[in-house]
């Protein structure tokens, strides 16, 4: 990398103990920015960090947070920009899902699936982009999924918790124009990440194909922030996909997201012969 494109900024990432998270914050720091990592599994957090040091020699904090809690929100924002962290790039990355009948999922489940991906995500955003908007300049990231471009059977809350983050972070940029501060939200389709396993999905030979690398993703989403765009969704043939979605007649959207969701993945309890039911609400997975 030429010219670090970060020097002097911090960011934040949430859900950096794993996935998608862990390889946005290496490629945030490849371009020279601080970061704040934030996540339930301290021991992770604090590896990653020491990964990053090492790799990139910039200062990395990390913070344990349960985001499914209703004031983590707030008591994050205060351990950062209230102790004078300021924080220029935030990365709403942590989430999870649950794929399975939506009568079957203990409602502990949902409740905790809606809080981390949208009421978090959401009040995260309130925070920092007032903070940011004051300095007039910043970008917040938040990661939707593919799964926000149609309602998914057995994925229903989940893709629906997406549908609400896309729709509400491209309006947030626009709503910012010419403060200074931008919102990206990524559209990611399948990624090799802890994301299957904890969601109760295990991958059939086509979902295997499809699959893109956490780093692969996080290269493309730091890539299309820094060139200031608002809605982007990673890999050719899923952006072309999502594109063809919107000539289908909508009632035919459950039914073509089921058998598409059918060849790529099954109930992994079901191939082990257990259920989700017995899943505790966002728990890590390890
Ligand atoms: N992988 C995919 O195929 C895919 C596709 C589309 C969209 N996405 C989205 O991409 C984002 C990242 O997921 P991933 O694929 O990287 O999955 P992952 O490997 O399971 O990572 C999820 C991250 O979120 C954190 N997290 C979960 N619950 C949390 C909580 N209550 N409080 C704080 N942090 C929490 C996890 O850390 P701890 O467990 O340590 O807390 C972990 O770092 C998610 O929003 C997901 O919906 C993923």
């Amino acid at each position: 990398m030429s010219k670090k494109r970060l020097s002097g900024r911090r960011a934040l990432v949430t859900g950096a103990s794993s996935g998608i998270g862990a390889e946005i914050a290496k490629v945030l720091a490849a371009e020279g920015a601080g970061l704040i990592l934030v996540a339930r599994r301290r021991e992770r957090l604090e590896a990653l960090a020491d990964q990053i040091r090492a790799a990139h020699g910039v200062e990395v904090l990390v913070e344990v947070q349960d985001l499914a809690e209703p004031d983590a929100a707030a008591r994050l924002f205060e351990r950062t920009e209230g102790e004078g962290q300021a924080v220029d790039v935030l990365i709403n990355n942590a989430g999870f899902g649950a794929f399975e009948h939506f009568v079957a999922i203990p409602w502990e489940r949902h409740a905790a699936m809606m809080q981390l991906n949208m009421v978090a995500l959401t009040q995260l955003s309130w925070l920092y982009a007032r903070a940011m908007r004051a300095r007039k300049r910043g970008n917040i990231m938040n990661i939707a999924s593919i799964g926000a471009y149609s309602p998914s059977p057995d994925f229903a809350v989940y893709a629906a918790t997406k549908a609400y983050v896309r729709n509400f972070s491209e309006a947030l940029d626009y709503e910012l124009k010419g403060s200074g501060v931008r919102a990206i939200v990524i559209n990611p389709g399948g990624t090799h990440s802890e994301f299957a396993q904890v969601s109760d999905q295990k991958l059939k030979k086509m979902g295997e194909m499809a699959m893109m690398d956490a780093s692969t993703c996080a290269r493309i989403a730091v890539t299309k922030m820094l060139r200031g765009r608002r809605t982007v969704v990673t890999g050719f043939m899923n952006a072309v996909s999502m594109w063809l979605l919107r000539f289908l007649p909508r009632a035919w959207l459950p039914r073509v997201t089921s058998l598409v969701m059918a060849s790529a993945v099954e109930k992994a309890s079901a191939v082990k012969g257990g259920t989700t039911e017995q899943a505790a609400p966002g728990q890590p997975s390890a």
